[in-house]
C-alpha cells in the first residue's frame, strides 16, 4: 500500500531535526581534526598500519541535529593480537584523550574510550580490519561493514531515516539499549532502505505481526524467536533487531496506527510530561482501590546496561515472591535515580489472616493420620473438617500483608549480583500514600505512566 502524507508535515519536522549547513561544517571540521590528529599520533609512536575511520550516523549523514555523537575507529591490521590492539589503542586513544574537556575508559568486548571534545561526545574504538562482516573477531568490526552497507544504500533517504529516527525517539522505541529495547539507529537505516520510505515503514509497521522476517539480500532465514528478525545484510547469522523486545515491537504497531489516523507534528515532539503532584497520587490511588508498593533502595554503581536488566529481574522475583504467598500482582514496574524503585501494583495488600489448606483423602490412612495429628491441636489452626474426603485445615496464614511479606523475604530472593549488595544494604518497603514521600520529579513523571 502506498500512503501519502502531507509534505508540509515533513518539512515542519525536518526544520526541525536536520542539521544545518553550518552544523554539518563543524560537525566535519572537527572529525577531520580528530581523524588526522589519530594519523599522526600513530605514525608517532611508530604505528604505520594503522587507520581512522567514522562510523556511525555522523558518517552516514543520517544524524538528528543536536544529537553531538561521534564515533571513530581506530583500525588495526587483522593479524594484530588482541592484546597488541588493546594496548597500542587505549595508547593512541589516551593520546587522543589529552585534549579532552573529560573523558573515562569504558569496556564493551574490548576497552575504549568516551571522551568530551568541543562539546561532542566522542567514542574512540580500536577494532580489527577484518575482510568480511562474517569473520570478525570483536563485536565492534561489524561497525564498518554496517557503515559501507549503509552509505551504499541510503542516498537520497537520508531525510527518511531522519523522520523515522525522530518518530520512534517521541514514542519511546528507539534505543538499542537494554534500558530501552527499541530500534537502533542501524535498524531504522534498514528499515527505510528496504521500504522504501518513512511513510512506508509505517503502513507496513501498522499490520506487524510477531515472527515478521526481513532479509534484504536474500540471505536466507534464520532460526530465531525474536519478535522482529532483520537479517544483517553484511552478517547473514545475525539478527540486526535483536535487542527488541515483543513490548517495543508492539508499541511501534500502535504509534504507527495512531500515525495515520492523525499525522501532526505532535507525534514527533510530544510535550513534556508533568511530575505528579501529591494530591493526583492521593487521588490516583484512592480511583485505583489497588495496593500500591514501593520497593526503594539506593542504586548502585554500575552502568545502564547492567543495571536494567537486573532491575527487569527483580520485578519478576519480587511479583514471585507475592504469588507464592496467594497476592495477585497486577503490575510492575522500575525506576533509577539517585534511589532505585521497584514499585508492585497488588489486587490488595491484604489477605484474610485465615488460609485454607488441603490435605490427604480420609482414606489414604499413613497420610491422613500424620496430617490429622500433626494439625490437630495446633494454635494456628482455626478450624478442622472433611470437603471432597479430604482434610481440610483453616490455618492461620504467615505473611497476611504484603509489606511484611517484602521486608523480611525479599532479600532471600535471586536478585542480579549488584542488585543483591545494594538490597541487602538495606531498602525500604512504602504503601499507599507513603509513595508521596519519594520526591525526585523524574520519578514522578514515571509514575504517572504507571498509575
Ligand atoms: P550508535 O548507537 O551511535 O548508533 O552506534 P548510530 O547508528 O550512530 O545512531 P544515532 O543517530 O547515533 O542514534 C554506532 C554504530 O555501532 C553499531 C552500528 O553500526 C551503529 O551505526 N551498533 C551500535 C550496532 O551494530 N548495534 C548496536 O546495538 C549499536
Ligand atoms: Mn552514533
Amino acid at each position: 500500500m502506498k500512503t501519502t502524507i502531507p509534505i508540509s508535515l515533513k518539512i515542519a519536522v525536518l526544520g526541525k531535526i536536520k542539521p544545518t549547513a553550518e552544523e554539518r561544517k563543524h560537525l566535519s571540521g572537527i572529525v577531520s581534526y580528530l581523524m588526522e590528529k589519530i594519523d599522526t599520533t600513530a605514525s608517532e609512536l611508530g604505528m604505520h598500519d594503522i587507520s581512522a575511520r567514522l562510523v556511525g550516523s555522523a558518517a552516514r549523514g543520517t544524524w538528528v541535529s543536536g544529537t553531538h555523537d561521534l564515533d571513530l575507529f581506530i583500525m588495526f591490521p587483522e593479524h594484530t593480537s588482541r592484546e597488541e590492539l588493546e594496548k597500542l589503542g587505549m595508547l593512541i586513544a589516551r593520546e587522543i584523550a589529552k585534549e579532552a574537556e573529560k573523558w573515562e575508559e569504558r569496556y564493551a568486548e574490548h576497552p575504549y574510550i568516551n571522551m568530551r571534545f568541543r562539546g561532542f561526545d566522542v567514542d574512540l574504538v580500536p577494532c580489527f580490519r577484518v575482510p568480511s562482516a562474517a569473520s570478525i573477531k570483536s563485536a565492534v568490526d561489524r561497525t564498518p561493514f554496517h557503515n559501507e552497507f549503509i552509505t551504499q544504500n541510503i542516498a537520497g533517504l537520508e531525510d527518511e531515516v531522519l523522520l523515522l529516527k525522530q518518530f520512534m525517539r517521541a514514542g519511546g522505541v528507539y534505543g538499542s539499549e537494554l534500558r530501552t529495547q527499541g530500534f537502533s539507529g542501524y535498524l531504522t537505516e534498514l528499515l527505510v532502505i528496504h521500504f522504501g520510505s518513512f511513510e512506508n515503514v509505517l503502513s507496513a509497521g501498522c499490520d506487524w505481526h510477531p515472527g515478521l522476517v526481513i532479509d534484504l539480500k536474500g540471505h536466507g532465514t534464520l532460526k530465531h524467536s525474536d519478535p522482529l528478525v532483520v537479517i544483517d545484510p553484511t552478517d547473514p547469522k545475525r539478527n540486526v533487531a535483536a535487542a527488541l523486545s515483543i513490548d517495543k515491537f508492539g508499541r511501534f504497531i500502535d504509534i504507527c496506527r495512531s500515525f495515520f489516523e492523525d499525522p501532526a507534528v505532535e507525534l514527533f515532539f510530544p510535550p513534556p510530561v508533568d511530575p505528579l503532584i501529591d494530591l493526583e497520587i492521593l487521588e490516583r490511588i484512592d480511583i485505583r482501590k489497588s495496593a500500591i508498593i514501593a520497593v526503594v533502595f539506593k542504586t548502585p554503581d554500575v552502568v545502564d546496561d547492567v543495571l536494567y536488566p537486573q532491575l527487569y529481574k527483580m520485578e519478576q522475583s519480587a511479583a514471585a515472591l507475592l504469588e507464592q504467598y496467594d497476592f495477585t500482582v497486577f503490575k510492575t514496574g522500575s525506576w533509577a535515580g539517585k534511589d532505585t524503585v521497584v514499585l508492585l501494583e497488588l489486587e490488595s495488600s491484604i489477605m484474610p489472616d485465615v488460609r485454607k489448606h488441603i490435605g490427604p483423602p480420609v482414606w489414604m490412612r499413613k497420610h491422613a493420620e500424620a496430617f490429622r495429628s500433626k494439625y490437630e491441636g495446633s494454635e494456628d489452626v482455626f478450624s478442622m473438617y472433611i470437603e471432597n474426603g479430604k482434610y481440610v485445615v483453616d490455618i492461620r496464614r504467615k505473611y497476611p500483608d504484603a509489606g511484611t511479606l517484602l521486608r523480611s523475604r525479599l532479600s532471600t530472593c535471586s536478585l542480579g549480583k549488584q542488585l543483591t549488595s545494594s538490597v541487602t544494604g538495606g531498602f525500604e518497603v512504602l504503601e499507599g500514600a507513603e509513595i508521596c514521600r519519594i520526591t525526585d520529579p523524574d520519578f514522578r513523571v514515571f509514575l504517572r505512566g504507571m498509575i
